[in-house]
């Protein structure tokens, strides 16, 4: 099938790749020149792993084109919406500027029987606006909207092998040609038995929506028992461990540590709750504001708990950072705990050194002032303190021997990935968030 994307950032460019990966052909278009030269080489402008791989192989069969002229998309059949979706400066809400150009960009090109398929996360009611500007602008053509639940660091595996497959289509024969046409887009993973759900256009918004809050509020969860734990002895990995045991619960996001950032889970909440409020219905999601102070008290913690394991004071000491990026296997910063931390310790007088695997250089755009170094062992040189603030495999491999060049011996632990015991023994101080210190 012919299918164009429109915006290849995180969500478009793997998209593109693998549905070229499915043998469609495909067109990606964006409007950032320098970003289609990358991808049109076969170079993945982020970190994902896989992504160039499949890049380079669907390029090379000649079904994947990328453009920033949206006039080439018009022989497709199907195109979908892929842009961000960020928050509001000033404001809670999502910005749909970038949904609402795209849309307005494809109306004047779509072909007869066009589908048009979001898959931007968007605030509930947004579909079906659009699907009144589609059908005012190109009667012939129409509108379904088809959430993204892949996770960065995952997104080729989890596109070409989803979880589930979610359809929001309008009523009557208009939805089901719409659903026979993404059957046939997805019919892989269809084959290989992905469950998919036939909905209508506001279930799909907040099924995607929903997931989040949920993903995020487990999260805070376990990071309110870290608090809890730090108070009274206990040990929240443990707890987790215990509980998750529990298949009604289950183990998967409940770990604990500097909590949730990202381009989706912090800003996705904050839209739904201000969506909440705009419905009338702000007390429904009240909650996700507990969520997220929870999320962010925990960075304020980390940065506490560094003052004190510094004798009360970060000003003139060396502090090693190690890991940036928002989660392991990717180059994202976009809300990292970890770089607010590293950011808030520079400004409170500490001398920061940071490191990330892969995210050095979208860290230095955002925090150009911190000390960046290629590696943890040049990190850690003359450290007062070390701290592992998102959890790479490579730092959670590290052994005290690694580290002796240190100054100081103390390893704050930021994700809870790191033994205890084995640090305490070669004569470390540990810490973390919602273990309890040595007795
Ligand atoms: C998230 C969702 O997991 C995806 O399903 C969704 O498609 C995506 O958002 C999106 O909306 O596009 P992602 O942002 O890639 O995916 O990252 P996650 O793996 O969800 O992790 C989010 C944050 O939570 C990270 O900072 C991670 O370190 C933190 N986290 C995760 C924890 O603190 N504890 C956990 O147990 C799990």
């Amino acid at each position: 099938m012919k299918i164009s994307v429109i915006g290849c950032g995180y969500l478009g460019a793997v998209h593109a790749a693998c549905m070229a990966e499915l043998g469609h052909e495909v067109i990606g278009v964006d409007v950032d020149q320098s970003k289609i030269d990358a991808l049109a080489e076969g170079r993945a402008p982020f970190f994902e792993p896989g992504l160039p791989e499949i890049l380079a192989s669907a390029i090379a069969t000649g079904r994947l084109r990328f453009t920033t002229d949206m006039s080439e998309v018009a022989d497709a059949a199907v195109h979908f919406v892929a842009v961000g979706t960020p928050q509001t400066s000033g404001s809670y809400a999502a910005d749909l500027t970038f949904v609402d150009a795209a849309v307005d960009a494809l109306i004047p090109h779509l072909a007869e029987g066009a589908l048009v398929v979001g898959k931007s996360t968007v605030p509930v009611g947004t579909a079906a606006r659009l699907a009144e500007k589609v059908a005012a602008g190109a009667p012939h053509a129409s509108l379904a909207w088809n959430p993204e639940f892949l996770r960065e660091g995952f997104a080729v595996q989890d596109t070409l092998g989803p979880d589930r497959l979610v359809y929001g289509v309008p009523a009557g024969d208009a939805g089901v040609r719409a659903a026979g046409i993404l059957d046939s887009i997805y019919e892989v993973a269809l084959k290989a038995e992905t469950p998919r759900k036939i909905v209508d256009y506001a279930t799909a918004e907040l099924v995607k929506v929903s997931a989040n809050a949920f993903l995020a509020t487990k999260i805070s969860f376990i990071n309110a028992m870290a608090e809890i734990a730090e108070a009274t002895g206990a040990d929240v990995t443990w707890l987790a461990d215990a509980i998750g045991l529990d298949a009604r619960i289950g183990r998967r996001f409940l770990n604990s540590g500097l909590g949730f950032g990202g381009g989706c889970l912090p800003k996705d909440i904050r839209a739904f709750r201000a969506r909440g409020e705009e419905l009338g219905l702000g007390h429904s999601l009240a909650f996700l504001g507990e969520v997220d102070a929870i999320n962010l008290r925990r960075r304020e913690r980390m940065v506490a708990l560094t003052h004190e394991s510094l004798g009360g004071s970060v000003t003139g000491k060396k502090i090693a950072v190690l890991g940036l990026a928002f989660k392991p296997d990717s180059d994202d910063v976009r809300d990292s705990p970890a770089l607010d931390v590293a950011a808030r310790l520079l400004l409170d007088g500490a001398e920061v050194v940071v490191t990330d695997p892969e995210a050095n250089h979208t860290a230095a755009r955002v925090h150009p002032e911190l000390t960046f170094v290629d590696s943890e062992i040049e990190a850690i040189r003359g450290a007062d303190a070390v701290l592992v603030l998102t959890e790479w495999k490579q730092y959670r491999a590290l052994t005290p021997d690694q580290l002796q060049d240190a100054a100081g011996r103390i390893i704050l632990d930021g994700r809870n990935c790191l033994d205890p015991e084995l640090w305490r023994g070669a004569g470390w101080t540990y810490r973390s968030l919602g273990r309890p210190d040595a007795a």
